[in-house]
């Protein structure tokens, strides 16, 4: 990672919160908990020791327990809240060494928040909302005016300028919160548990508002959450907190596949796996043949050795062209000259590799053939056989709702029930 693409360096941090704070890093030092240090001195520790870095227009999720000083990290980041210790270092610039203007400037113009409860200024419109920012930026009126109208149309809110924040809904409320946030466009936005007051149907369809949105600007955002189905949909990576401590950072497949310890475990193992696990760490690598260099007679070779009854043909470059079976290729081989081209399948199963493996399922059952994996420049990068979907399926499907394969099953085995035995049944 190049420095120029790291957006947040956070070094070494610790908030110790109560008197004489100084008095906690000896006992932090021998392994003491955040309650002992609590009962010696009075002391809380917010953060401890946490060091992380956010990268230029990725998503970056925190996530923990309720206390385990997410609201602290993010607060440090823009010094709402002082450190103890450590260095916040916002695009190369050290926060800690900022004075007062250069710090307003960095909260004005570089990072915008989004609180949990919206902070809407109740006796002003969603315009003048919006446009606060702009105002005590002095930005002047005719811009603040235009800056404001096209963040309301970007979190789509034309229209409402007039209305008041109370005559709205707490999802439109939010979107006040989020618009007043762009209207400055920040290169970052820090996200407190921005959509935990909403319902949870308005709190999906701002996640994906959010990540629609993000598609199109390409901002750094720090988001907080403790729900993990949020922070597993919204993040690129998720960092988890406890007790102050950074305990992991990875993409969400990480943190699902590979938890560093047993809180980890304990947040994800009701997680339906599936959704979130992706082609890419199920497939193995892919065995070809070339075309035009290769000839039905090393196809048949391949595939002998192997011991498979099918291969997947590519080009010089990788890029997939088809499929040729050992039956076919046997009558090639026979024939003089016999090209692969003439006998290969062009409709084989392909997915991507960042294709969840929940959505194989019903690909998998129906093909007869191992399924491709390419990746974004349609080159073959690994093969998937049709056993693998169904056994990591059935093995890491959540645990309390039936697995797509196991609704599959019922429901063929609904289909297979003679019509007398299904009227025996239901009487
Ligand atoms: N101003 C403060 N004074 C004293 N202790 C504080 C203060 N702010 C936070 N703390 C303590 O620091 C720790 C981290 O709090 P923080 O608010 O960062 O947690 P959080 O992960 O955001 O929790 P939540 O999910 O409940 O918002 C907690 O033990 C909390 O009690
Ligand atoms: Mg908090």
């Amino acid at each position: 990672m190049n420095d120029h693409d790291v957006a947040i360096e956070v070094r070494d941090l610790f908030k110790i919160f109560g008197p004489q704070s100084e008095r906690v890093f000896p006992l932090l030092k021998q392994g003491k908990s955040k309650e002992d240090i609590l009962d010696k001195t009075g002391c809380t520790v917010g953060i401890n020791n946490a060091s992380f870095k956010v990268h230029r227009r990725e998503v970056f999720v925190v996530m923990g327990l309720s206390g385990s000083g997410k609201s602290t990290v993010i607060r440090c980041l823009n010094r709402l809240i002082n450190p103890t210790r450590g260095q916040v270092l916002v695009g190369g610039n050290d926060v800690m060494k900022m004075d007062r203007d250069e710090l307003v400037k960095l909260r004005r113009a570089k990072m915008s928040m989004v609180f949990q409860h919206f902070g809407l200024l109740p006796h002003r419109t969603v315009q003048a909302n919006v446009e606060y920012g702009l105002e005590v930026s002095k930005v002047d009126k005719g811009e603040r005016a235009q800056k404001a109208a096209d963040a309301l149309e970007l979190v789509g809110l034309k229209g409402y300028e007039h209305s008041y924040p109370s005559e709205l809904s707490g999802g439109m409320q939010q979107r006040v919160g989020l618009a007043r946030a762009l209207a400055n466009d920040p290169e970052i936005l820090l996200m407190d548990e921005a959509f935990s007051a909403l319902d949870p149907l308005i709190r999906t369809q701002m996640q994906d508002e959010l990540l629609e949105l993000q598609g199109r600007m390409h901002k750094t955002i720090v988001f907080i959450t403790h729900d993990l189905d949020e922070a597993l949909k919204l993040g690129d990576r998720i960092a988890i907190m406890k007790a102050g401590a950074v305990v992991q950072i990875g993409s969400p497949e990480e943190i699902l596949t590979r938890p560093a310890n047993e809180y980890v475990r304990n947040f994800v193992q009701n997680v339906d796996r599936t959704k979130v696990i992706t082609a890419s760490s199920i497939m193995r690598k892919a065995p070809v043949i070339t075309i035009p260099k290769d000839g039905p007679r090393v196809a048949v070779r391949a595939m002998e050795k192997l011991g498979s009854s099918s291969i997947f043909v590519v080009d010089a470059e990788r890029h997939l062209q088809g499929l040729l079976t050992i039956d076919d290729a046997i009558e090639l081989e026979k024939k003089q000259g016999g090209k692969v081209e003439s006998r290969m399948l062009s409709e084989v199963y392909v997915t991507t590799v960042d294709t969840p493996i929940s959505s194989l399922l019903a690909t998998a059952l129906g093909a007869k053939f191992p399924l491709a994996v390419t990746n974004q420049e349609q080159k073959l990068v690994g093969i998937i056989d049709r056993a693998t979907v169904m056994a990591e399926v059935l093995e890491n499907g959540g645990e309390n709702e039936p697995t797509p394969l196991e609704e599959y099953q019922k429901a063929l085995a609904e289909d297979d029930q003679p019509e007398e035995e299904k009227a025996v049944a239901s009487s």
